[in-house]
């Protein structure tokens, strides 16, 4: 079960985000330092500002970021979906202690791994996770994909709020199906569900939606009242609603996370949630999710159709299951953490950097920034078409992730992406990879040190002063 919720984790909590909540949104590298100074006293275990050197160890944010860009040096990259900091000592020591014994035959998940899993999702949203029907992913796209082949066939059509994560669209075309966007409306700078567009994808055939809670780029915790009436669509309509709530243990201090399948009975019946440890504590290398449904059918179903992860990489559930049984005040300090960086983001953009919007977000450590008038100084969408053209004119190519050649296609967020390597040393990525409404935003990452941040909008406050 969950420990050292209010122990040991609770001291651990001001050396790494006293700074945050001491100095709010101050942010300065200056203040959080004094912070710091002022509680070095304690004993401490871990410090969310301290500057962890990633490069060198073939990760894809630092080092393939680089790789792409060179010779231009990516000084802060803001892209992939993970974080920056040391991982969580209890996750180390949980893993050394096993690494001590040395031998490696079959063996089942830690015997605690799954009351943990419970217990985490009780104990923080009062969400109820029927034991029998948990099952182990290899990633929560693992889990997606099994999901819509149990479900579906090639050529379904399945929908997904756009813009919406990117590899969404990679993980159905691997199954063979199309994504039906269901393009959201910015309604005073919040995303909302376009419904009568959500029944026109249904009313074309799609019996699948991926819903992403909270959602992941514009980082929107969907409220009941939303979900509700999507899940009344859905439920009506037969459509299986699969929950990615990967992102759940981030939410800024001023909102909410609801699981969708905490909505009711109905919702619970007619869905499948997926969760991981990979994004809250870091752990995305372990490849180590899990999924579950009130429905034990669902769940058999999946299984049926193929998933078959009853055995893990033993180090991965290790990993897992140390955090959700010590990390409740890592986890906590590391919300207010990204909550501190999210209004620091907000202040200095509009203080200093105004052709870029943005305001403060609400889950997710992932911030959607509207670069629109950036885009328009500089004359990106010309930009970018030209370099398209000459790209095809002199058959320019570009190798995909999977060593496939095509032509190099630069679309303005593209160009603008390029433009901020170059100019400003930070990788932030193009609104574009996330379909039907990306365009115009940009995609940061807030997973990083308060100094890195600074340092960060520094550069692109320098980089735009001198356009
Ligand atoms: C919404 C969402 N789902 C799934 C994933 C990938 O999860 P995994 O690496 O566990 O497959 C990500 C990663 O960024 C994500 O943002």
């Amino acid at each position: 079960m969950i420990k050292n919720k209010q122990g040991v984790d609770r001291r651990l909590f001001m050396k790494g985000v006293g700074a945050t909540t001491l100095f709010g949104a101050l942010g300065s590298t200056k203040a959080i330092a004094g912070g710091l100074g002022q509680t070095s006293s304690m004993s401490m275990s871990y410090d969310l500002n301290e500057e962890y050197n990633r490069v060198g160890f073939n990760n894809f944010k630092w080092d393939a970021i680089n790789a792409q860009y060179a010779p231009f040096k990516v000084e802060i990259p803001m892209g992939v979906a993970d974080m920056d900091f040391r991982t969580m000592p209890q996750i180390t020591a949980a893993l050394k202690e096993r690494f001590d014994h040395e031998n490696w035959g079959y063996e089942s998940p830690p015997s605690d791994y799954l009351d943990n899993i419970i217990a985490w999702n009780k104990e923080r949203y009062n969400q109820v996770v029927p034991k029998g029907t948990i099952q182990n992913c290899l990633g929560v796209l693992d889990g997606v994909a099994s999901i819509l082949r149990a479900f579906g066939k090639p050529g379904d059509k399945i929908i997904m709020q756009t813009p919406g994560y990117s590899s969404f669209f990679m993980v159905m075309d691997a199954e063979h199906m199309h994504t039906a966007q269901n393009e959201m409306k910015l309604v005073n700078g919040r995303y909302e569900i376009d419904f009568d567009d959500l029944e026109k994808h249904i009313a074309d055939g799609a019996r699948q939606l991926i819903l992403c809670n909270p959602h992941n780029p514009t980082g929107n915790c969907w409220t009941a009242d939303e979900m509700r009436k999507m899940g009344d669509i859905c439920n009506k309509n037969d459509v299986l609603v699969i929950a990615d709530e990967i992102h759940c243990d981030f939410v800024n201090n001023h909102t909410k996370y609801v699981p969708y399948a905490s909505l009711g009975e109905e919702y619970a019946m007619n869905s499948i949630t997926l969760k991981s440890t990979s994004k809250s504590f870091n752990l995305a290398s372990f490849r180590t999710a899990y999924m579950f449904s009130d429905n034990t059918e669902y769940m058999k179903k999946v299984v049926d159709a193929g998933h078959l992860r009853f055995l893990m990489n033993i180090t991965g559930t290790v990993a897992a299951n140390a955090a959700y049984k010590d990390g409740a005040g890592y986890m906590d300090d590391m919300r207010s953490y990204i909550d501190g960086n999210s209004k620091y983001l907000e202040k200095t953009l509009a203080e200093k950097i105004p052709l870029m919007k943005y305001k403060v977000h609400e889950g997710t450590y992932l911030t959607w920034i509207d670069c629109n008038a950036l885009i328009d100084l500089l004359g990106a969408k010309k930009k970018a078409a030209d370099e398209t053209a000459y790209n095809i004119e002199n058959k320019v190519m570009v190798t995909d992730f999977f060593g496939v050649k095509s032509i190099k296609h630069v679309d303005t967020g593209d160009w603008l992406q390029t433009w901020f390597v170059e100019h400003a040393g930070v990788n932030i990525n193009a609104g574009e990879h996330y379909g039907k409404g990306g365009a115009g935003f940009m995609r940061m990452n807030l997973g990083t040190t308060r100094k890195k941040l600074v340092k960060a909008l520094e550069n692109i406050e320098k980089a735009i002063n001198e356009i």
